[in-house]
């Protein structure tokens, strides 16, 4: 097969991300982490398309130049068109088509949350690639999904928050406990030493296969509240087992909604994508489910759990075989459904 050399760009969010792709295979991938919003407690859109901006020609740069090829050996160009911050999407948007109509070759719109599914047809040397259909829990700071993916671009939603998404879930729990954005991470870590069964927190009653993650953020904020007024030091002598115990619950509903949709689907092949697929309780879960339940799951490696343009990329990659191109007045969207 000859090698097609597909740029992915990335930047709905926070993250500046450029990844080069030899048709299924990652060449590079490369992401600027933007440091200012940490201490904003959350992601500053204003902020975040500033910094997209001045990240973006190094980050290009580097990940073609990581990749050994020559921009001209490029075949296409895949960048993501939404869902995101309207700001941050137009920064790649319009550095992907000025490249691409300066480079003469085909551009390609990206979905970003179908590209963090067909991340996992990214080609490794030990990965197990999913079959047809299988199910995806896509789960995001923005986003919590429960797809059914009949085919790369053939997916239907059968579940989602009505609320928050999961990593909202996290990250203002986090906050609660004085953690830095994005406090997923940190919960995942402290909870590594806590115990998850310390403090129960109850799980929420929302129909069939969607999810609700706002009563349990204010149930925790009330709980700490309160605990905090008994006892001024509650979060700082008990911080490992209250984290234990909110990832525990966060990953129980989660397990539940999965059991939910199998039942209703008989598809035994479930995937997990999106930042918070980072989590390692929700990996140890899965990973258990598959002897009690007879599942089989796919779990992406790290780097393609997080924002990154590898997945934009590989997903460029499987529309360029399609012919799937875009014309250049296309535009980025801020809400788009997978
Ligand atoms: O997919 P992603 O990088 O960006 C969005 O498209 O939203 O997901 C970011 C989210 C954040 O909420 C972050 O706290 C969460 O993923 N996250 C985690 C972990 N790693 C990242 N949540 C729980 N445990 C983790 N290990
Ligand atoms: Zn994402």
């Amino acid at each position: 097969q000859k090698p097609m050399y597909i740029l992915g760009i990335e930047s709905s969010c926070d993250d500046t991300s450029a990844s080069v792709t030899c048709n299924s295979k990652i060449l590079s991938n490369v992401i600027a982490n933007q440091e200012i919003h940490s201490k904003y407690g959350g992601v500053v859109p204003e902020l975040a398309s500033r910094a997209h901006q001045q990240n973006i020609v190094p980050v290009v740069q580097q990940a073609i130049a990581q990749a050994n090829i020559t921009k001209e050996e490029l075949s296409a160009i895949a960048f993501t068109k939404g869902p995101g911050l309207m700001g941050s999407l137009l920064v790649g948007t319009s550095f992907a088509k000025s490249l691409a109509l300066g480079l003469q070759i085909p551009l390609i719109a990206v979905n970003h949350m179908q590209a963090h599914i067909l991340a996992h047809f990214i080609q490794e040397e030990d990965n197990k690639i999913p079959p047809f259909p299988f199910l995806c829990l896509t789960i995001s700071g923005g986003h919590t999904q429960i797809v059914k993916v009949a085919n790369y671009f053939e997916m239907e939603i059968l579940g989602e928050t009505i609320d928050d998404a999961v990593g909202e879930a996290f990250d203002k729990s986090a906050k609660i406990l004085g953690l830095p954005y994005p406090g997923g991470p940190l919960i995942d870590k402290y909870a590594k030493l806590g115990n998850p069964k310390a403090f129960t927190f109850t799980k929420p009653k929302v129909g069939d296969l969607d999810f609700s993650f706002s009563g349990l953020k204010t149930a925790i904020l009330y709980f700490v509240q309160k605990q905090q007024r008994i006892n001024p030091n509650f979060i700082k002598e008990k911080l490992n087992d209250i984290c234990a115990s909110i990832q525990f619950t966060i990953v129980e509903i989660l397990m539940d909604k999965l059991k939910n949709a199998v039942k209703k689907t008989g598809i035994k092949h479930i995937a997990i994508a999106g930042g918070v697929s980072a989590n390692s309780e929700i990996r140890n879960r899965l990973q258990l489910a598959e002897k009690h339940f007879n599942w089989t799951t796919y779990i992406p490696k790290f780097e393609y759990t997080t924002d990154n343009a590898a997945m934009i990329a590989i997903t460029g990659y499987l529309k360029y075989l399609d012919g799937n191109y875009s014309d250049v007045s296309v535009t980025a969207k801020a809400r788009l459904k997978v």
